[in-house]
Formats: C-alpha cells, sequence, structure tokens
C-alpha cells in the first residue's frame, strides 16, 4: 500500500468512526436464527422429538462444550460445537449471504474470506474481500485489534489474529471492517471482523453453507460490544421448540428491533467477572415443581480459582448442573415421580431418570431458577424429553463435573430473553417464539 493510500484509508476510518460516535440515536437489527434440528440447517442433524439419536448428538455436544467451559479461554472448541443456531446475514457492497453459527461463548465473528490461502469447502461462493468497495483492514490501533492480545496481533503494520480449535482446526486472517447488512430492511452498518483466509482442519461437509462464527460474548470484539450504543448494548432471542419443524422462524434482535417485546420481564443481575467471556448469573436455589431445594449460599457461585459458577448459553442443548447439586434435583424429580404409578426405564444411555408413559399421566413437574432477583420457572415440557415414538420420558438435565451450572437451549425455549449490557442484566419473560414474526 502507497502513503498516499494508506493515508486515506486512515482518514475513511476517522470518518466511519466519527459518524458511528456522533450519531446517537440508537438502531436496530435483525437476523433470522435456524436451529441445527430445522432441516433448513445445513447442519441437519434430524428431528428431536422423533430420533433418539438426535437427542444423543445434542447431549454429547452439550458434554463437550461443558468441558470446554471449564478449561482455560484460550482452548477454543472445535466450530461444530460453536452453536447450535445459526443466523443469515448480507456482508459486503454489493452484498452476499453468509450463514454463521451464533454463540454466546465466544467473541470473535468471523467469515472465510478470498483471497484463501486455505479455505474449506462451502456452498455458497465465499465472501471476497477485493470485490466489496466497503471493506477496509484494520488498523492496528483500533480499539477491537488492542482488545485481546490472545487472539490480536500487528504484524507487517496489519492487525491479525488466530484462533486454534480443540480438534487441531484453525483459523487465522486479517482483522477487518466491513458492512454487515440484516433483515428486513437490510440495515447496514460497519462491523469488524475477522477475514478468515487462513483456515485448516475443518471437517464440514462438502456442501455446508456455514462460513464462520458469530461471537456475541461479553469479550471486547464481541459484535455487541463492538455496536455498543449504537444498539443501546442490548440483543434478544426468543428460541422456538428444537423440534418446531420449518414452518415457524424466529430471530436474533439487537438495539430498537427488539421494541416492546417481552411483556412482565423479570432481571437479575449478569455477574460476569472482568476477563471472562461466558454470561455469568447469580443463582441461589432451584425448586422442583414448586418446592424449594434449599441449596446452601455459594453451592452455585464461581470461585477465585474459575471453578463453579452458573452461565446462560444458547450453544449448549442440554442443561448441565453443577455434579452434588445435580444429585440433590435428581433426587427430587424421583420422589415427586414416586407419587404416581409410573415404572421407572432405565434403557436409556443420555438421561439417568427415565420412566415408561402411560396413557393418563399428564402431571409433569416444572423446575424454577431463583436467580438473584427473579424467578426463572419452566413449563413442564421443557423439563422432560418425552419420546412419544418409544414410549418413555426423561429428565433432560446432565451432571457437571467441573462444577459448573450450564443452562442450555433446551430450557430456554419459549422465553423472551434481552441481554441488557448497559445495565448489566439479563431479562426474560415467557413467549410464544412462533409470534416473533419481523
Ligand atoms: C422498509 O422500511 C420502510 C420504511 O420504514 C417500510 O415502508 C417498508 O415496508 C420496509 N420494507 C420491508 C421489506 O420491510
Ligand atoms: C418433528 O416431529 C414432530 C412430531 O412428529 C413434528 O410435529 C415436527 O414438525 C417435526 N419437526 C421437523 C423439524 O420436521
Ligand atoms: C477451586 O476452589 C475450591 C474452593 O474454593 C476447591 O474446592 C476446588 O478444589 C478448587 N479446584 C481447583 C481445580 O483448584
Ligand atoms: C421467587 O420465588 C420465591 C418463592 O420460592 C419468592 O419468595 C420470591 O419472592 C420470588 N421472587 C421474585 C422476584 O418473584
Amino acid at each position: 500500500m502507497s502513503e498516499t493510500q494508506a493515508f486515506w484509508t486512515a482518514m475513511i476510518f476517522l470518518i466511519i468512526s466519527l459518524i458511528q460516535i456522533t450519531s446517537s440515536t440508537s438502531i436496530g437489527f435483525t437476523m433470522k436464527i435456524i436451529p441445527i434440528t430445522s432441516p433448513e440447517s445445513p447442519f441437519y442433524i434430524g428431528n428431536l422429538s422423533e430420533s433418539e439419536k438426535t437427542v444423543h448428538q445434542l447431549v454429547e455436544m452439550s458434554k463437550i462444550r461443558a468441558l470446554s467451559f471449564s478449561l482455560q479461554e484460550n482452548i477454543r472448541l472445535p466450530v461444530s460445537y460453536s452453536g447450535v443456531y445459526l443466523v443469515k446475514i448480507q456482508i459486503g457492497t454489493p452484498s452476499i449471504p453468509v450463514f454463521l453459527l451464533m454463540d454466546t461463548g465466544s467473541g470473535l465473528t468471523w467469515t472465510q474470506c478470498q483471497p484463501c490461502v486455505n479455505c474449506y469447502p462451502q456452498m455458497p461462493p465465499v465472501y471476497d474481500s477485493r470485490t466489496s468497495r466497503t471493506y477496509q483492514q484494520l488498523p492496528c490501533d483500533h480499539p477491537v485489534c488492542r482488545g485481546n492480545p490472545s487472539l490480536f496481533r500487528c504484524m507487517n503494520r496489519r492487525c491479525v489474529y488466530s484462533e486454534n480449535y480443540a480438534d487441531g482446526s484453525s483459523t487465522r486472517g486479517i482483522a477487518s471492517q466491513e458492512s454487515f447488512g440484516f433483515l428486513p430492511n437490510t440495515t447496514s452498518v460497519s462491523i469488524s471482523f475477522g477475514c478468515s483466509n487462513d483456515n485448516r482442519g475443518f471437517t464440514f461437509a462438502p456442501n455446508s453453507r456455514i462460513s464462520g462464527v458469530l461471537g456475541l460474548s461479553t469479550g471486547p470484539e464481541s459484535l455487541v460490544r463492538q455496536l455498543g450504543q449504537l444498539i443501546n448494548n442490548r440483543f434478544s432471542y426468543c428460541l422456538l421448540r428444537l423440534d418446531q419443524g420449518p414452518t415457524a422462524t424466529s430471530y436474533l434482535r439487537f438495539g430498537q428491533d427488539i421494541g416492546t417485546r417481552g411483556r412482565n420481564l423479570q432481571s437479575t443481575p449478569i455477574v460476569t467477572p472482568p476477563g471472562l467471556n461466558h454470561y455469568y448469573l447469580s443463582l441461589s436455589d432451584i425448586s422442583v415443581n414448586g418446592r424449594r431445594l434449599g441449596f446452601p449460599p455459594g453451592t452455585f457461585s464461581l470461585r477465585r480459582n474459575g471453578t463453579g459458577g452458573c452461565i446462560i448459553d444458547s450453544g449448549t442443548t442440554i442443561t448441565s448442573i453443577q455434579e452434588n447439586a445435580y444429585q440433590t434435583i435428581i433426587g427430587a424429580f424421583a420422589s415427586y415421580f414416586s407419587g404416581f404409578r409410573l415404572q421407572r426405564y432405565y434403557g436409556q444411555r443420555n438421561f439417568e431418570l427415565c420412566y415408561l408413559k402411560t396413557s393418563s399421566f399428564r402431571s409433569y413437574p416444572t423446575m424454577t431458577y431463583h436467580f438473584q432477583g427473579a424467578n426463572f420457572t419452566m413449563i413442564s415440557e421443557y423439563v422432560n424429553v418425552i419420546y412419544n415414538r418409544a414410549g418413555y420420558f426423561c429428565v433432560t438435565l446432565l451432571p457437571n463435573r467441573y462444577q459448573k451450572t450450564i443452562i442450555g437451549a433446551w430450557h430456554q425455549q419459549n422465553t423472551r430473553f434481552i441481554y441488557d449490557l448497559n445495565r448489566g442484566v439479563l431479562q426474560f419473560a415467557p413467549e410464544n417464539c412462533m409470534r416473533d414474526a419481523i
């Protein structure tokens, strides 16, 4: 790049930054969420309510994610474990669609990017930075580039990054800025992202549409943190039933597009300590069908050495609960069910507590998380998984051997969540996500 070009690049950045700073009015975006249990998903793994195999796969994914959450932050999960939901967005000018895994547990948003040194095969064309009028490389002194030294570094005056995943795959590229477009009126905004031109060891199907990850964690490079005041530091989702079928759609919304969604919202603080990237909540107790179990204070607290704590995560399907508390909760469910004439079923490899279904049994129990300042009661449908075909049901909880509690998507179905980082709170209320229309 010549001196003149470098000068103009710098000027353009300055202008973009000024526009972002001076536009005090917040804006909104919306993206369509596609669960991997939808036939529309390029990762389609089958129908949850029909296939034990699908549940098994989601359980295995949840376990691996739980393991990775207990490790140091810089050991990253294989990308195929980055989420169970995908979002579709448009990038560049002229724009092209890309499908990214929605990950509330990681920060960097990246997509495969031409000119490639190594790109894995994907079905839609790979985004080409050379043909986009709005593509820019990120200067080394940009706040995003200076944010996370374990991710970004400056090399030959270019801001580069590399992420290594636990399965040996890796993505490397140039930290860049580009126009991202969203539904429905394709509002576009300039976003820092990873132009990943060197992707190794990925084993997606050759016709996969996945081209990267959308990072929504609390980290400084996350989409939420970058957009900051522009979206009032807020995003929201309402997760459709994972076995809903392709007839309905729900959305990931930012800023103004959240509108007045959510009636009678409850609110609990997000208690993530500085330097950690997950959404930690302050969980004090749990009830099974309205009966409070009375866990001692601190049972679900994050410890100094990084063990413990309660995380809400959209990329995990099945909730896992710190081991000792898990035993108590399973005991409480067993004692509840013992009041009915039900027969235990032991032929299940994923869940500990299962019963044969009888035609008359309807009294599935609820479960409540007692958070600081808020109670989150799940209706019984999401406390259990019912295998209609095989004729039994199970309590959908896993023990977490790493002493963390991770609230997964199965427990989040049909609930409106608003992550409000301005106020540092998570808000929620029951909602029928099928009504989450544009
Ligand atoms: C885009 O926005 C305009 C004005 O806000 C509205 O009239 C129009 O219907 C919108 N288009 C779509 C596709 O939503
Ligand atoms: C899964 O199966 C249920 C029950 O058979 C059905 O209602 C639903 O539409 C199916 N979902 C998908 C994604 O096909
Ligand atoms: C972390 O600290 C807790 C007590 O605060 C202790 O019980 C636990 O063994 C420690 N774990 C590790 C891995 O150091
Ligand atoms: C949560 O439920 C408990 C009863 O288990 C109740 O005492 C408390 O007031 C409730 N808190 C809120 C914020 O509704």
